[in-house]
């Protein structure tokens, strides 16, 4: 931290998703943006506009350069997946607390090498799941762990965007840059909060994709069995027309949760279905205070890179069904 005793924070990508995270850091009194990084000049100045930065703020086209020349604390990476390892490992080599964009990266031998640079640098890395702050995954995940209804025995959740239509031309159609396709994207964040929910480890993984004439998958159908033997299906649909929506089921030997557009309704034998009703429900918190918090020693890291991890082991083991036509036993 520098002489203003705030958080100095260099921001790599400015994109679109990245002036979410902007406008939230430019609104914590403890931190201040102190860099851009970015190839696209119009995505730098749409930052600074929704970010209100002032022009003193450099920019930098290079993330080492910046690196380098400004020395923040902590970076946060929102740029396209395959991007994420270089600037991953920069930034911690760099001595600085990372936040970066889902997917943490796009193969288990990178996600390996990021956990041990983490590791040997003694910096923070967290991903960016929000999942984990809103209450009712944080509910889901509260029953699963503390027991309330049992074990978990089946779990169905689905994702549907109007991904495949809004991604033409941009650089998720293409995998030199996205690493994968929609399962990879949106979809991680299903995959995510299933395994961070169950605190279980896949098994066994098939998988049905359609990439329809696209070089990357858009349609994925998905069956897993977990070392405590509760199965699952997932299913990511990339092509919907209309809003993002997202479902997510588990029958537990007690009970039912059903998580949908951000409500959870509870069903047990004997007591009807009811929705969970906003006191009942832990509170939500926001991935860019919950990362300034765990710098300052104030708070664990809610989305370490093991979370990353495990996202893209199942990702590969569900690419290698569908590419292969056979169930993968994930190691
Ligand atoms: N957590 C979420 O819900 C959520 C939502 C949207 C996006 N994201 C993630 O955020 C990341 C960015 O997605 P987006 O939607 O903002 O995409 P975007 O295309 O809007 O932004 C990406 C930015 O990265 C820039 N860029 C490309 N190459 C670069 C380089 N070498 N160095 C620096 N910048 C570079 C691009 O010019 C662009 O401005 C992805 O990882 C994506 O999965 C997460």
């Amino acid at each position: 931290m520098a002489e203003t005793n705030k958080i100095r924070v260099g921001f790599i990508g400015c994109g679109g998703n990245a002036r979410g995270h902007g406008r939230q850091i430019a609104a914590q009194p403890d931190a201040e943006i102190v860099a851009l990084v970015d190839v696209n000049e119009k995505a730098i100045e749409a930052f600074r506009d929704a970010t209100a930065l002032s022009k003193d703020v450099p920019t930098f086209t290079d993330h080492r350069e910046m690196l380098k020349v400004v020395k923040p604390d902590a970076v946060e990476i929102s740029t396209p997946h395959t991007l994420h390892f270089e600037q991953i490992m920069d930034s911690l080599d760099a001595g600085c607390h990372v936040l970066t964009e889902k997917p943490m990266v796009c193969t288990v031998e990178h996600a390996e090498k990021v956990i041990a640079k983490a590791e040997e640098t003694g910096k923070h890395l967290m991903i960016g799941y929000q999942r984990h702050f809103q209450p009712a995954y944080m509910y889901c995940r509260e029953v699963v762990q503390d027991g309330e209804l049992g074990k978990a025995l089946f779990i169905s959740a689905w994702q549907c965007q109007n991904w495949y239509r809004g991604q033409q031309g941009r650089w998720r159609l293409d995998p030199a840059l996205s690493g994968g396709g929609q399962l990879n994207d949106s979809g991680s964040h299903l995959l995510d909060i299933l395994l961070w929910i169950l605190e279980a480890s896949p098994r066994e993984v098939s998988a049905l994709m359609d990439y329809l004439d696209t070089q990357v998958d858009i349609l994925t159908a998905m069956s897993i069995r977990f070392d405590t033997n509760a199965l699952c299906n997932i299913s990511v649909v990339g092509h919907a027309a209309g809003q993002m929506r997202e479902s997510f089921t588990i029958w537990l030997e007690k009970g039912t949760l059903f998580v949908y557009d951000g409500k959870i309704y509870r069903e047990e034998q004997g007591v009807e279905r009811f929705e969970v009703s906003n006191e009942q429900l832990p509170q939500g918190g926001n991935k860019d205070r919950a990362f300034l918090d765990l710098i300052l020693g104030k708070a664990e890291n809610r989305v370490d890179a093991l979370n990353g991890l495990r996202v893209i082991q199942l990702t590969e083991a569900a690419w290698e069904s569908a590419e292969t036509g056979r169930l993968v036993k994930v190691e």
